[in-house]
C-alpha cells in the first residue's frame, strides 16, 4: 500500500481552495492508502503570528478537517512529532542555497522586503521535504501551487541518497487534482485564494454561513461580457474561468458541459446556481465543524493520539537517517 502524506497550515480556517486542491482528495485517498495528515504549525510561524491565535486555529483546523471527512487516527500537529525538526535540520544541510533561490513561493510571500523576513520562511521547503520523507511517503496530494516544492523535496531526497551512498528515501509523486487545482481569489483572478489574503471577501471558508457564501459569490469580481459558449472564449477572462472551474469541480461536470448550459447568459443566473451548489456542499461541513468545536478536549485527544501514531512511524525512519549521517 502506498503511503500518503500531506499538510495544511493552521493559519486560519481552511478555504474552498484548500478543500478542492487538497482536503476533498485526502478524504478519498484514505480508503486505499496508508495516510498521514498534518497541521503544519511549524510552517505557520515562518510568517508573523500570535501564539494564542495559533493555538485556537490549530483546534479550529482540526475540527474542519474532521468535518471534511478526515479520519481522526490519521491527523496530528507537526510540532508534536520531533522527527520533523530533526530531519528538517539534516535537510537544511543537504539542500543548496541555489535551489532555494528558485522557489517562487518565497518570492511571492517575501515580496520586495526580502531582508526583513524570517530565515524560516526561506528554508520552509526543506522542512516540507522532511515532513514527507520522515514517513518515506511516496504520494502527496496537493494543489498546483506545491508542484515546485515537491520537485525540490525529490532533489533533496535524491541528494541525500547519493551523498550517503544509499537508496533510503523514495521518489515522491504529487497527486494534483484534474480540476480546480489552483482556485483563484474571488476579488482578483490573478492571485490564488489564500488564508493569508487580508480580504475576507477573497475566499469562501469552510465555516461560512449560507448567507456569507451567497454574498461572496454575488460580489465576486467578473467582467461585463456574457459567458462564452466555448472554452476558447475564456482566454484572458481569469475570473470567469475560476468561477466555472469551481462549479465544475464541485459538481463533477466538464467546462464544455457548463458552457453549453450557461453560455450566452450574463453572470447573474450562473452565480445564483454556483452559490446554491456551494451552500448545498459546504453547509453540512460548516455545521459539523461548529459541532466539533464545542468539544475542545475531544479535539486535543484526537491530536494526541494522532501524534503518537505518527511518532511510531517516523521515529525509526529518522533514527536511521541520523545514523546514515554519522550521528
Ligand atoms: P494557504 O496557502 O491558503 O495557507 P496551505 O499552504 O496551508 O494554504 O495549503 C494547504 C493545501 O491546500 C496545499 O495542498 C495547497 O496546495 C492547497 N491549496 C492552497 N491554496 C490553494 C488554492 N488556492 N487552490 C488549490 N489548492 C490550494
Ligand atoms: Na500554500
Amino acid at each position: 500500500m502506498q503511503r500518503v502524506f500531506s499538510g495544511i497550515q493552521p493559519t486560519g480556517i481552511p478555504h474552498l481552495g484548500n478543500y478542492l486542491g487538497a482536503l476533498r482528495n485526502w478524504a478519498t485517498l484514505q480508503k486505499d492508502h496508508d495516510c498521514l495528515f498534518c497541521l503544519v504549525d511549524m510552517h505557520s510561524i515562518t510568517m508573523p503570528w500570535e501564539p494564542e491565535k495559533l493555538r485556537q486555529q490549530t483546534l479550529a483546523s482540526t475540527a474542519c478537517l474532521l468535518a471534511s471527512g478526515i479520519e481522526p487516527t490519521r491527523l496530528y500537529n507537526q510540532s508534536a512529532v520531533s522527527a520533523h525538526a530533526r530531519l528538517g535540520w539534516i535537510f537544511n544541510c543537504i539542500s543548496r542555497l541555489g535551489w532555494l533561490n528558485r522557489m517562487t513561493q518565497f518570492k511571492d510571500k517575501a515580496g520586495k522586503n526580502r531582508e526583513n523576513h524570517s530565515a524560516g520562511l526561506y528554508v520552509y521547503p526543506n522542512l516540507m521535504a522532511a515532513d514527507i520523507l520522515a514517513f518515506q511517503a511516496t504520494r502527496v496530494p496537493v494543489g498546483d501551487d506545491q508542484r515546485q516544492h515537491i520537485e525540490l523535496a525529490n532533489d533533496i531526497g535524491q541528494k541525500f541518497n547519493h551523498d550517503m551512498g544509499v537508496d533510503f528515501f523514495p521518489t515522491i509523486e504529487p497527486l494534483i487534482p484534474p480540476q480546480a487545482a489552483r482556485v483563484m481569489s474571488l476579488r482578483d483572478g490573478s492571485k490564488k485564494m489564500s488564508k493569508s489574503d487580508p480580504s475576507e471577501q477573497s475566499r469562501i471558508t469552510l465555516t461560512d454561513t449560507p448567507d456569507e457564501i451567497a454574498q461572496k459569490i454575488r460580489r465576486a469580481k467578473t467582467d461585463p461580457e456574457p459567458l462564452p459558449g466555448e472554452a476558447a472564449g475564456l482566454e484572458n477572462r481569469p475570473e470567469a474561468r475560476n468561477l466555472l472551474s469551481i462549479y465544475g469541480a464541485m459538481s463533477d461536470r466538464s467546462l464544455e458541459d457548463l458552457l453549453s448550459e450557461f453560455g450566452g447568459q450574463g453572470f447573474g443566473t450562473f452565480k445564483t446556481a454556483l452559490a446554491d451548489l456551494l451552500v448545498e456542499k459546504l453547509a453540512p461541513v460548516a455545521s459539523e465543524t461548529r459541532r466539533l468545536l464545542a468539544d475542545e478536549s475531544h479535539l486535543l485527544e484526537v491530536l494526541r493520539q494522532g501524534a503518537a501514531r505518527a511518532r511510531s512511524v517516523a521515529d525509526p525512519i529518522v533514527d536511521e537517517a541520523e545514523r546514515l549521517v554519522g550521528f
